[in-house]
Order: structure tokens, then C-alpha cells, then sequence
């Protein structure tokens, strides 16, 4: 028999409080209420609630009886993430505990398992701040929220299974390629014998290559060996534009004597490096232009499922255009992972952890992290650095070497990075990764490398931070403000792209979080992103999107309302246009104000510069006239983009990113509502009532009334466990929306 995953995600009781009688099989859990994973253990305003409301101590339990078939088979549970500790109970019996909310963990249940009936599976579930477990222990700058808020699922497999394997592409730039797989095997019988190994590489179902190798057990409950491919010809590297992944299939069987198992995994053949004059991906020099992100929604926090962790890859690879995210500050969805290896988006994972180091307990957590992230990602091929300290935390000789060794013998083919904001930190990684804030808006944009290593020689360097709470903005400020935020991103890139000696930088960040009262606006959110909480765009989002070939996408955005008295002191210079034409027309009206080329003085190493329009001839609020903006790419006018002098709230609109949802109760995605003129633009200063009707198999993730921010909100639809079609409108005190329809199956 081959392993069987079965996944445990529908159908959990929940009660927010634990009593040590709760996970008693006798236990009449009435007040409990049913719940799907993923699960927050509370829903939470948008903004100004007490970030306590979540830190508290929850149970949940589910029922499962175990199929006859499954006696003499292992049994695991595997929990993905919980937050923040758990003690996990089977049938009464302590099974084990997890510390950390970041980091999957297993437990094998067999021992416990009653075949002939109803199995209670108990779950205690800290989602407090325990000073014992990283990041707590002092500030952090992000909500941790709480519950079960990821996927869990039962493992069934042989007496004899794989517990892991690490797929390590080599010579991966030469015409041959070689695969050397380090397969885990788990033996819970303490028998020895002979059993085959097999190795199946394949091209969707196309077998390119295989190879059966005989092993011997020799009792130990866990066992190592190596298969490799080699010889390996024709095979696509994988890479950004062009991300080409196979399958690895692993078996093990004893040619009859019961011992069976496959496991499979995505592979990706490229080299990354980044070397002391930046950065290469399979040879080739590539400029790291990148955000960070925090896992985080509205309402629900952490917990969204596959489909809704993958957009974020969407949005910020295709919408966005840049090459690499940062997993701030710990490891993030599987699906998220996967999807950047599906789409080509690189990606640097770190540890959870923010600014503060604990006392040796917490240390071993912070260790045993480093290890739990790599085994569980190793075989991304998206990942391209593992960040191995704490986030901008000091020093501390002993407990880096201790993560940079872990990191490198559990993975030799990969560098490590610690991230740190002050200068001349010890230097104990491969890569010098630094949050660079020295830019105000004044003259030192990055610093050099050696200025902040205080190295003598240059070291393989990247730009993890910039911007952030230097410089935050809402996406209903100011428009000034808006346009100086967007300015920054591209002043900072275009610096980074200046230094030869730097891979790259990585902005603050891609989307505006929820954090705690003492950081942020106060009201419990970071206005750091180039996109708010529902990932609605502003200024600085069109600066990163501009940033791609015209053959691609061709972006013409500019950075205004279009309104003579918005700005201080009035009118609308300077005017920028993020865009990726070769130059644009602007009219006022029917009169031409001018042609425009991108701003190459400015902006030299930006490959699409933006227009910045200083001076045009002087207007006046009776010449207050249309503003329409023409992009032109080799002399044809290929885009047009078009403001009202006179805007005036003309509709309601509402756009789903997913018109099919799965109807497993657990299933979500975004519908974003826009007021906008009649030119299609938003309007940006509606802030009035807008309230939801939904029917069907589909329930609203938060508040169904709420209120329009600058013209626009969005909100998140979860299907139900049922099949049909969802039937979502809105309306305000002016318009009623079209009615969207979501079909279920
Ligand atoms: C950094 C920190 C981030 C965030 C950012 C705000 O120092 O690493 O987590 O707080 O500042 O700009």
C-alpha cells in the first residue's frame, strides 16, 4: 500500500477557553461551535481593537474514526501552523507539544488509535505572547493573531516510510545535469533487510530518467541514503521568466514483503549565487528588485487558505513585477512557497523573530526554527537564501554560529543571510544582509557596503529594508504624500541598481499590516505597504509595476487625481507618470501641453524611468480642463490613459479574482468594490457606508457593513460546504452594484 494523505480541515469544535477536562473522551462538548480550518481563534476588527482580544487560550477537537484498513499502517498527524503552542491529545493521552506558530510539526499516533470507535483528537492552543518562544519576549512590529490557522492532516503509511527527502539539483549550468536525492527513512519495526530505492524524475507525466538502487536497513529507527540521476539531458533550467518545474517520485518497496511508499516533490533546476558583485541566477546577473511581506489579512489574520496565499504570489510577481519577496519575519504558507516556484518569484526566508533575543530556552526554539523551516523548504526552488538571525537583532557570537551551522550542514547548496540594521555586525553568514534606513528624503540614499560591514574587502551584500516607517502613507494621504512615498521606492531602487557591489534591495513592504498600538498609525495598522491590507493599490504599487517589458504589460499610471486644489499651494506638478513607453503626450483638454520622456537623469539605472513632468504652461481654475495622458512604444500611441476636469461618482463596481471556488467550506477569494467617475477612475474621497448581500453557499470573511475607503474596499468570500453559486452585490446610499456570481462545486 502507498502512504494516504487525508486531510483534517472540516468539522473541528471550538471553544474559545481550554479545561483540562475538555480532552476527556466523555467530555459533551455543547458550547463548542464548528469550525474549518484554516481557523482564526477570533475575528478581528479592521483597525483601533485591542490587540488582546486574540491572546488567549483555545481548544479544539475533533472526532475521527480510523478505517480498519489503517491497523498495522503508521499513523502521523501533521499540524502545518499553530499559533502559538500546542498540546496536542489523543483519546485523553498526551501526545506532544509544539512551540512556535511558524513551523509545521508531526506526532505519530498509531499507539493511540482505537479502531473500533469514535477517536477525540484535543488540541490546546496558546495564541498568548509567551515570553518562551520567539518573536515574544519584548516589541514586535506585527500581530502574531492566533489558532489553528493553518492545514492539518493524517499521514498513513508503512512500517517502513520516507519521512523526508531533499532533491539537490547539480552542475545544473552544464549541458549534463545531475540529481543527488537525500532520502529520510523512517523504521519503526527495527528489522533489517534488503529493500529498493527508487528515483523517478519526471516531466508532468514523462518519465526523463529513473534508477532502482538496493538498500539495507540495518535496524535503526532512522536511516539516510543517497540515489542520484545523472546524465541528466535536454532539461530546462528553471528561472524567472521561464519557471520549469518536474516531479521527483521516490519509492521504496521490498518486492513484496509489505514495505511500500512514494513521495513526491516539485523540482527546479537553477544555480543561484550571490556573489561579492551581486547577484546570479543560472549565470546570468540579476538585479534583485523586491518587497517584503507579512502573512497577514483583515479580520481573519493568518488564516486564509491555499487559493488566497497564492494570489499574494500573483499580485506581486504579475501585478507588481518584481523578482523577489522576503518572507518577513518568519516562514510563511506552503502555497505561497509554491506558488512562487510555480510563477518564478525568489524568495528569502527567515526565522521568526523580531529585534529581541531571549534567555537559552528561547534560543533553542530560535534554533530548532532554523531547522523546521529548512527541512519542510528545501526543496523550493524559488528559495534562494535563508535568513538565519533574528531580524535586526544584535550580535550574539554562539547563537548565530549555532543557526549558520544547522543552516549550512542541513543544506549545502544554499547561503545563509542574517539580517541586521545596525553597521559592522559580526559577519557569520554568506551574505551581508542589512535594513538600510538611512534615506530621509535627502542627499545618501544607500549606503556603500563598506560603510555598513566595516569590511575592508567587498562581501556578497543585499538591501533587505528600506523605506517603511521612514516615510508612511496611507492610500487615502494626501496625494503629495502619495506621489513622495512612490519616489522613494524608485529613488532607493534606482540607487541599489547603481551599486555593482550590491544583488539588490528589497523594499518596506508590499502590503500594510496590522501591528500593535505602539508601532504604526496607532490604530493597530502599518501604513508601510506600496498596497494596503486588502492589497488595493497605491502610488508606490504602479512605481514597482511600471518596472516590466512593454511586450509584457504596458503600464501608464499616473501618479495623480487630477484636481487643481489637492496639492499645497495647488495644480499638479510635479506630475509623474510611472510608466514603461517610450515617452508620453499629455493634453489638457484638446490643447497638447507637451511630449515627455522618461527621467534618465534621475533615474539612470532604472530600466523604466518615470516621466516627471516639472513645468508646463501655468494654469488657472478656469483653464481647469481633462487630463489625458497617451503612451507611445515605437512611435505608435499604444495606451491611453484619461482624467475628468469635472469627476463625478458615476457607479458602483465590483471585480472577484476568482469566479470558481471549491465547495469545501474553507475556500476563499477577494471581490474588490470601487466607486468610480466617468472616466473609470476611482473616485478618491468617497468614505460612505457600503453593506454586502450574499446567498447561496458562501458566507462574508468580517463585517458585511462596513465603510468605503478612499473610494474603494475590498472583502474576502469563503465558500461553504456545499455546491451552487454565490450570488454577492453591494450597495451605498448612491448606487447599487452589479450582482457577482461565484460558482461552487
Ligand atoms: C524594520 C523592521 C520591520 C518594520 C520596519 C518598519 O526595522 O525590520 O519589521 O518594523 O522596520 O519600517
Amino acid at each position: 500500500m502507498s502512504r494516504i494523505n487525508i486531510q483534517l480541515n472540516s468539522n473541528w469544535m471550538y471553544y474559545e477557553d481550554f479545561r483540562q477536562e475538555y480532552i476527556d473522551q466523555k467530555f459533551k462538548d455543547n458550547g463548542f461551535c464548528t469550525v474549518n480550518l484554516p481557523h482564526a481563534n477570533k475575528i478581528i476588527p479592521y483597525n483601533y481593537f485591542d490587540e488582546k482580544m486574540y491572546q488567549f487560550i483555545s481548544c479544539y477537537k475533533k472526532n475521527i474514526r480510523f478505517s480498519e484498513n489503517y491497523k498495522n499502517k503508521r499513523i502521523l498527524i501533521d499540524f502545518e501552523g499553530v499559533m502559538a503552542y500546542a498540546r496536542v491529545y489523543l483519546n485523553g493521552t498526551f501526545v506532544g507539544e509544539h512551540k512556535g506558530g511558524y513551523t509545521p510539526f508531526s506526532f505519530d499516533i498509531t499507539g493511540l488509535i482505537e479502531f473500533d470507535k469514535e477517536n477525540v483528537l484535543a488540541v490546546m492552543v496558546d495564541s498568548s505572547e509567551r515570553n518562551d518562544i520567539p518573536p515574544f519576549g519584548n516589541a514586535v512590529d506585527y500581530l502574531t493573531y492566533g489558532g489553528i490557522y493553518r492545514d492539518v492532516g493524517l499521514r498513513v503509511v508503512g512500517n517502513i516510510y520516507i519521512d523526508n527527502v531533499f532533491v539537490k539539483t547539480l552542475d545544473v549550468l552544464k549541458e549534463n545535469k545531475k540529481v543527488k536525492n537525500i532520502v529520510y527513512l523512517k523504521n519503526t519495526t527495527g528489522a533489517s533487510g534488503e529493500v529498493f530505492l527508487n528515483a523517478i524524475l519526471k516531466d508532468g507525466e514523462e518519465i526523463v530518467s529513473q534508477k532502482c538502487l538496493s538498500i539495507r536497513l540495518d535496524g535503526n529507527p532512522e536511516n539516510e541514503f543517497e540515489i542520484g540521476l545523472d546524465d541528466l539531458s535536454g532539461i530546462k533550467i528553471w528561472d524567472i521568466e521561464d519557471p520549469k518545474l518536474y516531479k521527483m517520485l521516490i519509492t521504496i518497496n521490498d518486492n513484496g514483503y509489505g514495505i511500500s511508499d512514494n513521495y513526491e516533490v516539485s523540482v527546479g533546476f537553477r544555480d543561484v549565487c550571490i556573489k561579492n558583485n551581486g547577484f546570479y541566477l543560472n549565470g546570468n546577473k540579476v538585479k534583485i528588485r523586491g518587497l517584503n511581506r507579512h502573512q497577514s489579512f483583515p479580520y481573519v489574520g493568518y488564516a486564509m487558505p491555499e487559493r488566497v496565499q497564492k494570489k499574494d504570489a500573483d499580485i506581486l510577481k504579475n501585478d507588481l513585477h518584481i523578482n523577489t519577496v522576503r518572507t518577513s519575519h518568519y516562514p510563511q504558507s506552503r502555497y505561497f512557497l509554491d506558488r512562487c516556484d510555480e510563477i518564478g518569484l525568489l524568495v528569502l526566508e527567515e526565522i521568526p523573530g523580531w529585534n529581541f533575543i531571549g534567555d537559552d530556552e528561547w534560543k533553542k526554539v530560535a534554533v530548532r526554527n532554523v531547522e523546521e523551516m529548512i527541512k519542510r523548504d528545501w526543496n523550493h526552488p524559488s528559495i534562494f537564501l535563508w535568513g538565519v538571525r533574528i531580524n535586526e537583532s544584535i550580535d550574539d557570537h554562539d547563537f548565530y554560529a549555532e543557526t549558520n551551522n544547522i543552516a549550512h550542514m542541513l543544506d549545502d547548496t544554499r547561503q545563509t543571510g542574517g539580517i541586521r540594521c545596525y553597521e559592522k555586525g559580526e559577519f557569520l553568514e554568506d551574505v551581508y544582509t542589512m535594513n538600510d534606513f538611512v534615506y530621509d528624503g535627502g542627499d545618501v540614499i544607500l549606503r556603500e557596503q563598506k560603510i555598513v560591514t566595516g569590511l575592508l574587502e567587498d562581501v556578497p551584500y543585499m538591501v533587505t529594508e528600506f523605506n517603511g516607517h521612514m516615510y508612511p502613507a496611507k492610500r487615502f494621504d494626501q496625494e503629495e504624500r502619495l506621489l513622495e512615498h512612490a519616489m522613494r521606492h524608485a529613488r532607493v531602487q534606482n540607487a541599489a541598481a547603481s551599486y555593482k557591489n550590491m544583488a539588490g534591495a528589497i523594499g518596506w513592504c508590499a502590503f500594510d499590516y496590522n501591528t500593535h498600538y505602539n508601532f504604526g498609525s496607532g490604530d493597530r495598522i502599518c501604513y508601510h505597504g506600496v498596497m494596503d491590507m486588502f492589497r488595493i493599490s497605491k502610488a508606490a504599487a504602479n512605481f514597482y509595476k511600471s518596472q516590466v517589458d512593454i511586450n509584457k504589460e504596458i503600464v501608464l499610471e499616473p501618479a495623480t487625481i487630477w484636481a487643481f486644489g489637492e496639492r499645497n499651494t495647488g495644480g499638479v506638478l510635479p506630475l509623474v507618470i510611472f510608466t514603461n513607453c517610450d515617452f508620453i503626450e499629455f493634453h489638457m483638454g484638446k490643447r497638447l501641453i507637451g511630449r515627455y520622456f522618461p527621467d534618465r537623469e534621475n533615474f539612470k539605472n532604472l530600466e523604466y524611468p518615470p516621466v516627471v513632468i516639472r513645468q508646463m504652461p501655468s494654469i488657472w481654475v478656469t483653464d481647469w480642463d481633462d487630463g489625458i495622458f497617451s503612451g507611445y512604444y515605437k512611435e505608435q500611441k499604444v495606451k491611453e490613459k484619461i482624467f475628468c476636469k469635472n469627476p463625478i461618482a458615476k457607479e458602483l463596481t465590483g471585480s472577484a479574482d476568482d469566479t470558481v471556488l471549491s465547495g469545501d467550506g474553507r475556500d476563499a477569494t477577494r471581490i474588490v468594490y470601487k466607486v468610480i467617475d466617468q472616466a473609470g477612475n476611482v473616485i478618491p474621497f468617497i468614505n460612505e457606508f457600503i453593506k454586502f448581500n450574499i446567498s447561496g453557499p458562501g458566507e462574508i470573511i468580517g463585517p458585511d457593513e462596513t465603510a468605503l475607503i478612499g473610494g474603494c474596499i475590498a472583502l474576502w468570500v469563503k465558500s461553504k460546504n456545499e455546491r451552487g453559486i454565490i450570488r454577492l452585490s453591494a450597495f451605498c446610499s448612491r448606487f447599487i452594484s452589479g450582482e457577482i456570481l461565484i460558482t461552487v462545486n
